[in-house]
């Protein structure tokens, strides 16, 4: 992108933990009023005959277990997962010129869990999830219209609804980071983060926290 100016090496890092490292650069997009959906993310599951599919999703929460999201127990993407949890994620900010992409697993996190998060959204949000049949195939919108309009009605003086049985959070346990940085001035950075294989020889690979190794790739 013209004008970016960022570079990234082993001595200008944030962190040489990656969730540390993934907060800073998650904070500054957050703080880049030019990016609008910095939360925003690409999910790619794979079948279990090995067809992968990619979607965007929210991230709706994020700490040193791993990236919280929610979504539909009949989708494709949740039926995949429960078959196979292996996934990956992409972000990018493009005002930044940057790229994480992270490669782990996901496990399924508790309904009291996910509660939590349900109950913290707007009313019309929580509406729009309890009304969602994701990946159904609909004749005619017209019987959702009608449930949103009738469930506003119901819950417009607690604002509070019911989880739906339909609906769960999923932790993505990150088990490799890619970060890509951009610059227009010069070649284009990326550092991985991967966690140190047994008796790996890490003499060829810079120490992270704990044990994370991190290696320059080419871009
Ligand atoms: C910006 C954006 C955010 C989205 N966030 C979510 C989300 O958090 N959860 C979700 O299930 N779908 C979300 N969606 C819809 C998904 O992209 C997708 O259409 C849906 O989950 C069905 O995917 P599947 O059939 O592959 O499972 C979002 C779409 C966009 C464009």
């Amino acid at each position: 992108m013209p004008g970016t100016k960022y570079t990234l090496d082993v001595s200008n890092l944030h962190s040489r933990n990656p969730f540390k490292q993934f907060d800073r650069w998650l904070q500054e997009a957050k703080n880049d009023k030019d990016i609008k959906n910095p939360s925003v993310m690409c999910l790619t599951t794979c079948s279990p005959d090995c067809k992968p599919s990619c979607r965007m999703i929210q991230l709706q929460d994020f700490n040193e277990k791993g990236l919280l999201f929610s979504t539909h127990y009949e989708s494709k993407k949740a039926k995949e997962l429960n078959l196979n949890p292996k996934c990956s994620v992409c972000f990018y900010w493009d005002d930044l010129d940057r790229q994480v992409v992270m490669n782990g697993r996901v496990e399924k996190i508790s309904e009291v869990d996910y509660y939590s998060y349900f109950s913290r959204k707007p009313i019309e949000e929580q509406i729009k999830i309890v009304v969602s049949e994701q990946g159904k195939i609909l004749p005619d919108k017209q019987p959702m219209i009608e449930k949103q309009k009738k469930l506003m009605k119901q819950f417009e003086e607690t604002k509070q609804v019911p989880l739906p049985e339909t609906w769960c959070g999923y932790l993505f346990i990150p088990e490799e980071f890619d970060f890509w940085q951009g610059n227009s001035d010069d070649l284009d950075d990326r550092l991985r983060f991967r966690l140190k294989r047994d008796h790996e020889n890490t003499d060829l690979v810079v120490q992270g926290e704990g044990f994370w190794v991190i290696e320059r790739l080419s871009a």
